[in-house]
């Protein structure tokens, strides 16, 4: 695997630490810069990019078997603006500036269903607030998930920060909101067993 993953490097970011502040001049168009945190194998990432040929897209995963195969995915379709780094982020300010980007999604993050691994959910309130530093001033954050109880906590962190919520339903697909057009691999397999989809946007 370490091979297959050395061939697509030119798709990877190797010390992402140090491209913070610079992530744009990873990328030949100027547009604006997104981000996937926890992208997994890519289809999200890869639709994203396909759709807006201008912007930068950025797709940071923690496991590199499941990086392995958005690389593959984004090669094949030979897609030119999405760079991913392999990492577990803990705080988004160490790798991004503030105002450096134009939107974050989080697309069926982990749940951490127990009650002392709150503090390792993605939508955890201190860290909602730490996403809305690196994002310009009109920036966004769009959260969809299967898991309803993950999706209550989301909402209750949202309020405890005094976030602003633009967008939401607890069945996306049955909404008018575009975030329904580009779907993720988790949310192709929730769709098909017939569970609802949760969707905010902050
Ligand atoms: C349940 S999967 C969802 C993948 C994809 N977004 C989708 O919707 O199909 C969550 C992914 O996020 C990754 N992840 C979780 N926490 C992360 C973190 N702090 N930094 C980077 N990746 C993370 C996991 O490794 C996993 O592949």
């Amino acid at each position: 695997m370490e091979e297959r993953i050395a061939a697509l490097s030119h798709l990877m970011v190797d010390d992402p630490f140090a491209q913070k502040g610079s992530w744009k001049e990873l990328f030949s168009e100027q547009g604006e810069l997104y981000l996937e945190l926890g992208c997994g194998k890519g289809k999200f990432l890869t639709g994203c990019a396909l759709a807006k040929g201008d912007a930068g897209y950025i797709g940071i995963e923690g496991q590199d078997s499941v990086l392995l195969r958005a690389l593959e995915k984004t090669e094949q379709a030979q897609i030119g603006n999405i760079r991913f780094v392999c990492v577990f982020v803990k705080d988004i300010r160490d790798l991004f500036q503030d105002r450096e980007l134009a939107g974050i999604y989080l697309n069926f993050s982990d749940p951490w269903p127990k009650a002392r691994h709150a503090k390792r959910r993605l939508t955890y309130g201190e860290r909602l607030v730490q996403y809305k530093q690196v994002l310009k001033t009109d920036g966004f954050i769009a959260i969809k998930t299967d898991n309803d109880a993950l999706f209550d906590f989301t909402l209750e962190e949202i309020e405890r920060k005094g976030l602003e919520i633009k967008e939401m339903t607890r069945d996306l697909h049955a909404s008018g909101y575009e975030a329904k057009e580009i779907t993720t691999e988790y949310e192709e397999r929730f769709r098909e067993a017939g569970k609802n989809i949760n969707y905010v946007l902050l």
